[in-house]
């Protein structure tokens, strides 16, 4: 099996990389039984993040029901439209703000407990949340199920820090961003699997609703049993713990190999770099004007992610659908999920490859006339009702280029304008820009939507239009340049379009 490896790790890298590893396929770089585990048990982590971001998507009207008889039993009337649409707006939304202070708390875990616990003891918060919303219904209780959905955001903002950290530091340099790339792939699949469960027959429906919620509890059960036999992360081991000889024998197994010596020699070398340049706290990297033009980059792109509408359709693809005259709702937005999937899959070959900023920009421009295809078809769709399928086609094409360039490009630019220092802090403003923004689209799509009819995709290709000026006049490309390149790239654009911004000049010998 060794032998077989041996050959196919290379293609593998050549075709995730687009270039062949940077040092040669060692003995090291192998897939062993052993990472395969482990990365794989911790992707369990970004199943279940897409799959509660998917799963209130098919279920909406049937849940709207239960509202609507909880609220009659309670009140002896039936739910005024504007509360019941409040509560939906909620039950969906609250996701987000768990996200924001999941996603807030991952330092306070991961070096303390360690990688490895830090995921472990999250499921907690799985189990949990899908107590609540398993027994929401029996209880007769939309708190519960809104309270459930706050937890399970707060485990999904916890896992989406724990996950890559994790998997980056087990991988073998050489593999680290093909399997990094995992992690994406686990939260398309699970929202692909959170709307084939929600088929009628499968789970959607007034019985077996629960169940499609406390799934979650299914995955996370996975996860605990599996996790003992993981590893700790052996960068936390020798790094945070100091800890040599144990990160020593983690290695030992997880690369298959008693020759681990160039390993902790690397990982020596990355820790002493980082001591070298000093961490930025959030305040600092807010104060200093070195930072400003990055910050604004990083945030308007984390921004363009969210407020170009994918999880609109995420969220509320059903609806959409249902009100475009499509007569299987439930299976065009499978249809979403399933385009979703394949178009990751396509963006993981030609990211590494493409220009990040090129990627981006065809990406908005893409999604922008798309959603104008979606709007005419949606406004004349009483008129002709074969125009139905096109808004189908609109959305298919809506989602494949948001996972050409909005999906996975704003990550990958925050990690290359930010060195090391800074890197941290400029993470944790990005993350809480883009909960924050996707809470913002949950909690307020469903009131304009109301207020606009079949033309709310035009306030999304407004948004997109912004968004696309911006990056071609603001973002720089950063791929293969360094990040004294990129800087000095921003000091030009600076005295081009903001004569106050000279300030710069004066901190760049600090660069
Ligand atoms: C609540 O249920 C009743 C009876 O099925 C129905 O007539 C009414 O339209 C529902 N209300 C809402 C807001 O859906």
């Amino acid at each position: 099996m060794r032998h077989l490896l041996e050959y196919v790790q290379p293609i593998i890298a050549l075709l995730i990389l687009g270039t062949p590893p940077i040092h040669p396929i060692t003995a090291s770089d192998l897939v062993t039984v052993q990472l395969m585990l482990a990365v794989g048990t911790a992707v369990i982590g970004s199943l279940q993040f897409g799959y509660n971001t998917g799963v209130i998507n098919a279920p909406q009207a049937i849940i709207e029901e239960f509202y609507n008889e909880t609220w009659y039993n309670r009140y002896s009337e039936y739910i005024p439209p504007n509360s019941l649409t409040s509560l939906w707006a909620i039950s969906v939304s609250i996701f987000s703000v768990g996200g924001i202070f999941g996603s807030f708390s991952v330092g306070l875990f991961v070096n303390r407990l360690g990688r490895r616990n830090s995921l472990l003891v999250a499921n907690i918060l799985a189990f949990v949340a899908a107590a609540l919303m398993g027994f929401s219904k029996l209880a007769a209780s939309w708190e519960m199920l809104i309270i459930g959905r706050l937890v399970v955001g707060l485990y999904s903002g916890l896992s989406t820090g724990f996950v890559p950290m994790y998997v980056g530091e087990i991988a073998p340099t050489a593999l680290r961003g093909a399997l990094g790339t995992l992690h994406q792939l686990g939260i398309v699949i699970g929202i692909l699997m959170a709307q084939i469960f929600g088929i009628e027959s499968i789970m959607g429906n007034a019985t077996l609703w629960p169940f499609l919620l406390g799934f979650t509890f299914i995955p996370a059960l996975i996860q605990c049993a599996l996790l003992p036999f993981c590893p700790e992360s052996p960068r936390f081991l020798l790094i945070n713990q100091n800890e040599e000889s144990k990160a020593k024998t983690v290695l030992k197994k997880l690369r298959g190999t008693e020759d681990v010596g160039a390993d902790i020699q690397e990982m020596k070398e990355e820790s002493r770099q980082m001591m070298r340049e000093k961490k930025v706290t959030i305040l600092e990297l807010f104060r200093s004007p070195l930072y400003r033009q990055p910050l604004l980059v990083a945030v308007m792109l984390q921004l363009s992610q969210q407020f170009s509408g994918i999880n609109a359709v995420f969220y509320y693809s059903t609806s959409i659908f249902k009100k475009a005259g499509v007569s299987q709702p439930v299976y065009a937005t499978i249809g979403a999920g399933v385009v979703n999937t394949v178009f990751t899959v396509v963006s993981l070959f030609i990211v590494e490859r493409a220009g990040r900023r090129s990627l981006h920009l065809t990406g908005l421009m893409g999604m922008a006339v798309s959603a104008v295809c979606m709007t005419i078809a949606m406004a004349l769709t009483e008129q002709v009702p074969a125009l139905s399928y096109v808004s189908i086609v609109a959305i298919f094409v809506f989602v494949a280029f948001f996972e050409i360039g909005p999906g996975p490009i704003p990550w990958f630019i925050v990690a290359e304008l930010f060195s090391q220092g800074p890197r941290p802090a400029a993470f944790a403003v990005a993350g809480f820009s883009n909960w924050t923004a996707n809470f913002i689209v949950g909690m307020s799509f469903q009131y304009v939507e109301q207020l606009t009819g079949p033309y709310v995709f035009i306030i999304f290709t407004v948004l997109l239009l912004i968004f696309f000026v911006f990056t071609y006049f603001r973002v720089p490309e950063t791929k293969g340049r360094t990040f004294d390149e990129i800087s000095a790239g921003f000091r030009q654009n600076a005295e081009k379009y903001g004569p106050h911004d000279h300030s710069m000049l004066g901190a760049d010998s600090q660069l």
